[in-house]
């Protein structure tokens, strides 16, 4: 528990690789889960990654991981901008939460300028692909080791 990371990603990112690949690159979500399995692995943690269409399933695997897991990297699409749900989640189980986008959702539209999760991450990562998932990974080992 100590060393596992919960890595949420929300609706439409189980099509990367096909999904506007202009903007979100070319590599699938499989792609991103090894990639995150082999950079949590040389950092001593655990990565647990998942993808979830549904905003209540999302809300229940963080309401979840209190207790199993030290903290979320989270990339929650479109319910970045929308969800107070899982805002409320996250604040709840008061864990520490990196939130990541592989876009620069300050350069698209207005509408994805304002996230909700921000209220409740220590970190936010954006338009550096997928990348910011392992600096994410990066920032979370430097924190948790910090306080064990
Ligand atoms: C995203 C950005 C969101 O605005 C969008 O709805 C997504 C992906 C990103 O990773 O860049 O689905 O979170």
């Amino acid at each position: 528990m100590a060393n596992a990371v919960l890595i949420l990603n929300g609706p439409n990112l189980n099509l990367l690789g096909t999904r506007e690949p202009d903007i979100y690159g070319a590599e699938t979500l499989a792609d991103i889960e090894q990639a995150c399995a082999a950079h949590a692995d040389k950092l001593g943690l655990t990565a647990d990654f998942r993808q979830s269409n549904n905003e209540g399933e999302l809300v229940e695997w963080i309401q979840a991981a209190r207790g199993t897991h030290a903290a979320i990297i989270i990339n929650a699409g479109a319910y970045t901008h929308t969800s107070v749900a899982i805002l409320d989640a996250l604040l709840a189980v008061d864990l520490m939460v990196m939130e990541v986008h592989l876009s620069n959702i300050y350069q698209r539209d207005k509408f994805r300028h304002h996230s909700y999760i921000s209220k409740a991450a220590t970190g936010v990562i954006c338009g550096l692909g997928s990348q910011g998932y392992q600096l994410a990974l990066d920032a979370l080992a430097a924190r948790l080791g910090a306080n064990n």
